[in-house]
């Protein structure tokens, strides 16, 4: 059973005992959320009407801090994110998110997690969301529409290297629009070279507070 753990910006995380992993940075889970994710991937999308794609929903930190942005600058998000492992109840209510977050909002946080999986949730005028019960490695893309932005949160490479390989990655390339992005904390060498090989030109940007780097890759126009 997962363990709250708090981390550096105050924010907690989980520590997850089968994986031996926590599910955010130590240095700051919504730092590090928001840098990664809101940042350097939402925040870079032009349009108003985005498709997000996100790989582990987990503790839903990146599906509130993406709702809250869309109300903030008037999204429309069709926002997709698949899970093989869901929460259970116990393990999410107590997560102090929606208390320390910028914009406090108790029961936005519950919503996406009381969501059903596999049914299409409108959670607000700005974000739809799909949460889809699945592991990322059987996936058949069959019912996504074209995406615009990937938030690639996965454990990391040396628990979970069958995530984090170029097959999986073209995928997800073949999935996005011309001009789509996916975003990840992750800058190992290996991760960015089957990121170039599955097709992204890949930049290596500024780390969250405790990483010098983080990864975008973009699907060329
Ligand atoms: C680093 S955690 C981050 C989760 C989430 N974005 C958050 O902010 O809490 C990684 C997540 O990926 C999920 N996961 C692990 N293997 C998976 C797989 N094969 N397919 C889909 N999800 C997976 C885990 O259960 C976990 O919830």
């Amino acid at each position: 059973m997962p363990k709250i753990v708090q981390t550096e910006d105050g924010s907690d995380t989980l520590f997850d005992p089968t994986y031996g992993e926590h599910y955010h940075s130590i240095h700051g889970s919504i730092q590090e959320s928001n840098h990664v994710f809101i940042h350097s991937g939402l925040k870079r999308c032009q349009a108003k009407k985005i498709t997000i794609f996100e790989v582990g929903f987990g503790t839903g930190l990146n599906a509130y801090l993406t709702v809250l942005e869309a109300i903030k600058t008037n999204l429309n998000i069709d926002y997709f994110t698949i899970e093989k492992h869901p929460l259970i109840q116990e393990d999410w209510e107590n997560l102090n998110y929606p208390k320390i977050s910028a914009d406090t909002n108790t029961e936005l946080f519950q919503q996406l997690h009381l969501a059903e999986w596999g049914i299409e949730a409108k959670i607000n005028a700005n974000l739809t969301l799909h949460k889809i019960n699945a592991d990322l490695t059987e996936f058949k893309y069959n019912n996504i529409p074209p995406i615009d932005l990937i938030y690639f949160d996965a454990f990391s490479p040396s628990s979970q290297p069958e995530l984090w390989l170029t097959e999986i990655f073209h995928q997800l390339f073949s999935q996005c629009n011309p001009g789509g992005r996916i975003v990840t904390y992750c800058a190992k060498g290996s991760v960015r070279r089957a990121l170039i090989d599955a097709g992204f030109v890949v930049e290596r940007l500024p780390g969250p507070p405790g990483k010098r780097e983080m990864l975008r890759g973009t699907r060329p126009l």
